[in-house]
């Protein structure tokens, strides 16, 4: 069996022979919804709160979606697919097309910078994992045109809020606390982020764009990256790179995969 595989309306076959219409508004419009799902060794990692996060998404879009047979999608795919590290990617498009694919995992580096970008969330899809990822993606190449690996999203208003795929946690300089952007100013609900705060004891906090100047140690949180150092956000180096608290949620992190692998 070829690594990438998919499944597409309930039929196995090769990721780069799935084909959507041309006519579905998923493509057209970006109208449909998504997750990616970790897996480790070929195990799913979270999947049920994927999967329920996949149904919120769609309830909100007002798009039918079955969540037993996305699940039935997805076992039968891993069925046929070799155990890799990777992840699944899952979407279900208002045209009614139901794709599941399987991709290997590309390595993040342990740490990375972040540029500002302005950027203000849609209010309509306040918690949805919609398929009109544009404005995210661009978000990262204009940061990438200012010499930053990757964007770190900020209203016009001051509000920091997070990265285009991740969520964003800090401490400031003389505090030992974590904090994260709260959910209230519309970023991702993020099923790493909900880990990590459960782990780690970090608190939601209002931030602004003045409490970059007084960070002493920050890190982004995803599915794919886990938990990933950042060194320096719009030039300015932190004093802490990777920081104790970077260091002990990426760990904690990693023995509660494990953990929850094991226990499954
Ligand atoms: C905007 C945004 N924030 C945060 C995340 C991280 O979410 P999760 O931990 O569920 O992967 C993502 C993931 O794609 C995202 O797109």
């Amino acid at each position: 069996m070829p690594d990438q595989l998919a499944i597409l309306d309930g039929v196995v076959v090769p990721a780069a022979e799935a084909r959507i219409p041309a006519t579905d508004p998923g493509l057209l419009r970006g109208d449909g919804v998504f997750e990616v799902a970790r897996l480790y060794a070929g195990r799913l990692f979270a999947w049920e709160d994927h999967l329920e996060r996949l149904v919120s998404s769609a309830r909100t879009l007002r798009l039918p979606l079955n969540p037993a047979t996305v699940d039935a999608d997805v076992r039968t795919l891993l069925q046929a697919a070799d155990p890799i590290d990777g992840a699944v990617r899952v979407l279900v498009t208002m045209g009614g097309t139901r794709l599941a694919m399987i991709e290997p995992l590309r390595k993040h580096a342990d740490s990375l910078t972040l540029a500002t970008v302005t950027y203000a969330p849609t209010r309509v899809l306040d918690g949805v994992k919609s398929l009109s990822y544009a404005a995210n993606m661009l978000a990262g190449r204009v940061a990438q045109e200012q010499g930053a690996d990757d964007a770190l999203l900020v209203t016009p208003h001051g509000r920091v809020l997070e990265a285009p795929t991740s969520s964003f946690f800090y401490a400031l300089t003389g505090d030992q606390h974590l904090y994260t952007p709260p959910l209230d100013d519309h970023i991702l609900d993020s099923i790493t982020r909900r880990r990590v705060l459960a782990l780690t004891g970090a608190t939601e906090r209002i931030t602004t764009r003045d409490d970059l100047a007084r960070l002493e140690e920050a890190f982004l949180a995803s599915t794919l990256r886990e938990v990933q150092a950042i060194t320096a956000i719009d030039g300015a180096w932190l004093p802490a790179t990777p920081g104790a608290r970077t260091v002990e949620a990426a760990a904690r992190f990693r023995a509660h995969v494990t953990e929850e692998l094991a226990a499954a």
